[in-house]
């Protein structure tokens, strides 16, 4: 477990130059299976694991969101023990921000719609936190799961437009029996919630059965339907997106792949699902 940045830093430098290939999975920690996926991955692929876990301030626009995100850095670290990752990188917010960032980035279209349109301020913070832990791992390759589709989108324009020299690899999304996207934010969930939650990946699954027949806005106002009649839930947006540009699909065409991205909040949290469909 390494919590400084000099530490880390002359640790990565020294595995470099000794040739070992670096598989890096950034996370905030509150380890679930998706997680795990994610740092096995990196284990097979690579000689060398590294985990960050850190609670990103700059990406929390919700303050309430950010001082009750779950951290359970104790059992984390078992299981990052049980995947047989070598490193944790597990820094302050002071060590990490060592002065208040002025630093502004675009992504222009990526960022104008679901995620980056409803938590303003989110992606800048994702893509500053993310840059940094580049800069200190310098990983061959790194790893992010299709849950956070916005986010793989973005980082990838960040590596291309920073000349970050790896490679991105996605995964994707592991769920629980019910269908429910796992996610950190589910242990702020009580049972009952919890079930209500799985109404979200319904709701994903009801509308790719409707893609091949019926149009894209009367989809919209069923998934609406559905889920306004669901106690504890309230629909931020569900949206049918081109995956690469994540801009919104008008008319569904055959052979055309489609993101089906949804936002909602689930009692005290606001959860984000997506699943990927092809008409062919
Ligand atoms: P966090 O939410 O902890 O997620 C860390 C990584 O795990 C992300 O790439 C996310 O997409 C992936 N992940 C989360 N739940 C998943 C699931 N059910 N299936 C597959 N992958 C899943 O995403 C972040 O942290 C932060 O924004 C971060 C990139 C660390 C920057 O602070």
């Amino acid at each position: 477990v390494i919590k400084q940045v000099s530490t880390i830093r002359e640790k990565m430098q020294s595995l470099r130059c000794s040739g070992k290939r670096i598989g890096f999975v950034p996370t905030m920690g509150a380890l679930h299976e998706g997680h795990l996926q994610l740092l096995r991955a990196s284990s097979r692929e690579n000689d060398v694991t590294v985990c960050s876990i850190f609670v990103n301030p700059t990406q929390f626009n919700n303050p309430e969101d950010y001082k009750l995100y779950p951290r359970t850095s104790e059992q984390d670290i078992a299981l990052l023990q049980s995947v047989n990752c070598d490193y944790l990188f597990l820094p302050d917010a002071q060590e990490v921000y060592t002065q208040q960032t002025l630093l502004q980035f675009s992504f222009g279209a990526l960022e104008a719609v679901m995620e980056g349109e409803h938590r303003p301020g989110h992606f800048n913070g994702v893509a500053t936190i993310v840059s940094k832990l580049f800069h200190y791992i310098t990983p061959h390759r790194a790893y992010f799961g299709q849950k956070d589709l916005q986010q793989v989108a973005i980082v990838r324009q960040l590596v291309q437009a920073l000349s970050f020299d790896l490679e991105l690899v996605c995964y994707p999304t592991v769920r629980e029996e019910s269908g429910l996207a796992m996610s950190s934010r589910n242990e702020r969930l009580n049972p009952e919630q919890r079930e209500v939650a799985a109404n979200l990946y319904k709701a994903l699954q009801m509308a790719a059965s409707m893609l091949p027949e019926k149009p894209i806005q009367s989809i919209k106002q069923e998934v609406a339907d559905y889920l306004q009649s669901i106690n504890q839930i309230e629909l931020e947006y569900f949206e049918i997106a081109d995956p690469a540009t994540l801009q919104p699909v008008k008319d569904v065409k055959q052979d055309q792949e489609m993101a089906l991205c949804i936002a909602a909040q689930v009692g005290p949290v606001r959860l984000i699902d997506n699943i990927l469909v092809n008409l062919n």
